[in-house]
């Protein structure tokens, strides 16, 4: 009987250590979670935008973000879309405001990597020319 008790509480106490350990792990987790006040990425201004702004770069840009993007950012870029389904508030590009940094480094990362849950990275569906062109789009919004 004893020994039964024993394994019992081995039991539990396993139970707990495992318990306390995936706190942890969540609460690291949420520790990493994007910074949602505004900020840079100095690692990234460095990053150089190989596409020159031309036309035809802003055009290709507005017909992927078309594609892709306006159902959250809205047609004219103002963060007017409604398809933003897990909380996020789809950014304006049309004001002089960058989250993430405002750098063509900074945004073109924001964009290959992703930064929310909303805000998801499309490194597996965009190249990184055509993101390189959403940058110049964006950019040419500001004007
Ligand atoms: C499902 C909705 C959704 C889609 C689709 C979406 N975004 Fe976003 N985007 C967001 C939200 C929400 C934020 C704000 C994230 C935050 O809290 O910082 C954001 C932020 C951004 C930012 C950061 C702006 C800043 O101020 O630094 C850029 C750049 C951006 N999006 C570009 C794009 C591009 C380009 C596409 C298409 C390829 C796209 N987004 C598609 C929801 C979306």
């Amino acid at each position: 009987m004893f020994l039964r008790n024993r394994r019992y509480l081995d039991y539990y106490y396993r139970l707990f250590t495992c318990g306390l350990m995936l706190f942890v792990v969540v609460i690291g987790l949420n520790a990493q979670q994007h910074p949602a006040a505004p900020h840079t990425h100095p690692e990234f201004q460095a990053l150089a935008n190989p596409i020159p702004s031309t036309v035809e770069s802003i055009r290709t840009g507005r017909q992927r973000y078309v594609f892709m993007c306006r159902e959250c950012h809205g047609n004219s870029g103002r963060g007017d879309g409604d398809m933003s389904h897990a909380g996020g508030v789809p950014s304006d590009f049309t004001d002089e405001e960058w989250q993430h940094g405002g750098s063509d480094g900074e945004i073109f990362t924001v964009i290959k990597e992703g930064v929310t849950a909303d805000m998801q990275g499309y490194n597996n569906r965009l190249t990184d020319d055509d993101i390189w062109n959403l940058v110049n789009y964006l950019r040419s919004l500001g004007n």
